[in-house]
């Protein structure tokens, strides 16, 4: 099947040439690509284990409070890194069933977050109990996001 025109035309920019072509380019943006989605995925790790009751000692909110801007900063270098990495092979990686189940997974991890913030979150902030909704809210996360890590490491390989 021929390839979507933006993807060729991305593929052929002067960043998809860039990325092709420079040496230290694109293993600088795929450490920073590591790096980002690493503090991403680490920090919503840590905090939906302690929503499903690990570390149950440990109070939610200011572990919230210290945990979400770094799962923020942590996407913001993650996605456009990835954007990069993407327009060095756009066409290829666009087919690759990998980078599709990685891109699903991280679309259902984004709903997910805005879902939880909207609901769960408010009554866990009212009542100061981890309902169902947030614990079932927590384990979507951790599927999601360790399946964004599975696709990710697999787009080599497929
Ligand atoms: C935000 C959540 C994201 C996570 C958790 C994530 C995770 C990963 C992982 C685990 C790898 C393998 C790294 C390695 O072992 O070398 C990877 C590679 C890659 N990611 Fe992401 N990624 C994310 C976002 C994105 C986005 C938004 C894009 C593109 C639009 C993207 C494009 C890529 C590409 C093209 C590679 C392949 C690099 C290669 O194999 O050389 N990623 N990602």
């Amino acid at each position: 099947m021929e390839a979507h025109p933006w993807l060729v035309a991305l593929e052929q920019s002067g960043l998809g040439v860039a990325m092709r072509q420079s040496l230290l380019l694109y293993p600088a943006v795929e450490i920073l690509h590591i790096l980002g989605f690493v503090l991403l995925v680490g920090s919503i790790v840590g905090f939906d284990l302690r929503l499903l009751g690990l570390a149950a000692r440990l109070p939610i909110e200011p572990f919230a409070r210290h945990a979400v801007p770094l799962a923020m900063l942590g996407f913001c270098i993650a996605a456009p890194m990835g954007f990069l990495l993407f327009a060095t092979e756009a066409t290829s990686i666009a087919a690759n069933t990998a980078f599709r189940f990685k891109l699903v997974c991280i679309a259902i991890g984004l709903l997910n977050v805005a879902w939880f913030h909207l609901g769960p979150w408010r009554g866990l902030l009212q009542r100061g109990e981890t309902s169902l909704a947030a614990k079932l809210g927590a384990a979507v996360s951790l599927l999601a996001w360790i399946g964004a890590i599975i696709g990710g490491r697999l787009i080599a390989y497929l």
